[in-house]
């Protein structure tokens, strides 16, 4: 009978281990995988390409995507405390080209810009911490 009580219990720490790591947590590379999306898309528009003088400043899909990135880096699980001090500079980023971008007032173009840089080296932080032999970009 002992035996048996055993081997149920193994049975069930073992399925909520294979929960575990198929639902629910959310892997660096799943949210990752969103955030260079939302990037991209900020990226694209930071008002320096050739060009962009003759497009007007995609303030609202700026805003757009810096929101959607905000919350998607809230999704990040974290194991230690570099880990989480990281994404808090990600998404404190993030909400300055937020507030930004929201605003459109004059300069809101050079301030998501700064932000932009500080965004890049925020990821790339992470990156260098925990995948430096990936070669990441950011
Ligand atoms: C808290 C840590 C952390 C932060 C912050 C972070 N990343 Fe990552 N990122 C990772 C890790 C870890 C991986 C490697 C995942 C894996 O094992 O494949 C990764 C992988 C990636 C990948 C490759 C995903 C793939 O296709 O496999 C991209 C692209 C990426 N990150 C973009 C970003 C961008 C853009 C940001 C900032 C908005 C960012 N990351 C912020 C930790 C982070």
């Amino acid at each position: 009978m002992k035996g048996k009580n055993f081997f149920v219990a193994g049975i069930l720490v073992v399925a909520m281990f294979i929960a575990g790591t198929s639902v629910g947590i959310a892997s660096d590379q799943d949210i990752c995988k969103e955030q260079i999306k939302h990037y991209q898309l900020m990226k694209m528009n930071d008002g320096l390409l050739p060009g962009d003088e003759f497009n007007p400043y995609d303030y609202k899909g700026v805003e757009a995507a810096a929101k959607a990135a905000l919350e998607n880096e809230g999704k990040r699980e974290h194991n230690d405390k570099n880990h989480e001090a990281i994404s808090k500079l990600v998404a404190t980023h993030l909400e300055h080209i937020v507030t930004a971008a929201g605003a459109a007032k004059e300069g809101a173009v050079e301030s998501v810009g700064h932000s932009m840089r500080f965004l890049y080296l925020s990821c790339k932080a992470c990156h260098k911490v925990y995948r430096t032999e990936m070669r990441l970009r950011p």
